[in-house]
């Protein structure tokens, strides 16, 4: 690609920490049905957690967060916020999610979280069964994808072949079905999937069993 993944969101950093959410009712629902199952001893990660934004939100509900970004840059923004607003129980690191160790002696997370990241990775199958590896017995996950498969006009025949090309980020054509195959196919429970409308990003809350 002509940028690197790594790159392209480096540069894309200061305007994406800029940029106000596009719709604010329904972020509003996904942090609340978030909250609703955060107790306040869990430990959470979330990854390609961009400029900090909701790790920071949900710092105070929880014990510990783990926020990694591959963009160094993204990092660098999370932090400065975290600092601004005083909040010492999220660490923002660079990594990727395919790099970040797994857990040690069963000592997994109460949640992952991965917000506008789905549609990013590499391998959707491998990075399902990373979530689950990461997660304890009964953990939670919580997702928000773009379903460009879904999505009306010339978009979801634009983006692609811009990711073939390499001018942006290959985006995977999901639909809400093939995130809750998959999910299933990995040994999830899927307790809940919402979408405002039809073509928005789909919100998933799965469970590893316990
Ligand atoms: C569309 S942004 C979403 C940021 C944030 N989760 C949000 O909802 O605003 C995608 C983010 O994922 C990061 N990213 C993409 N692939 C990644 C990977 N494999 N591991 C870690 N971070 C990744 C990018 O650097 C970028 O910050």
């Amino acid at each position: 690609m002509i940028f690197h993944p790594t790159r392209f969101w480096n540069f894309m950093a200061r305007g994406y920490a800029r940029s106000p959410v596009k719709d604010n009712e329904s972020y509003q629902y996904k942090l609340d049905m978030t909250a609703s199952y955060l107790k306040p001893q869990d430990r959470l990660l979330e990854f390609g957690s961009g400029t900090g934004t909701t790790a920071l939100i949900h710092a105070p509900r929880v014990s510990h967060i783990d926020a990694i970004d591959f963009s160094s840059e993204m990092t660098a923004i999370a932090r400065e916020k975290a600092e601004a607003q005083a909040v010492s129980n999220v660490r923002f690191e660079t990594s990727s999610f395919e790099d970040w160790p797994l857990p040690e002696g069963g000592e997994g997370y109460d949640a992952v979280l991965g917000l506008s990241i789905l549609h990013l990775v590499a391998d959707l199958d491998a990075t399902l069964i990373r979530v689950y590896q990461q997660l304890k017995p009964g953990g939670f996950f919580f997702s928000s994808t773009v379903c460009i498969a879904e999505m009306g006009g010339l978009i979801r025949y634009v983006l692609p072949p811009l990711g073939a090309i390499g001018v942006l980020p290959k985006i995977l054509p999901l639909t809400p079905d093939m995130l809750t195959d998959g999910l299933h196919a990995h040994g999830f429970e899927v307790e809940h999937v919402w979408s405002p409308s039809e073509g928005a990003a789909v919100f998933i809350v799965a469970r590893r069993p316990a």
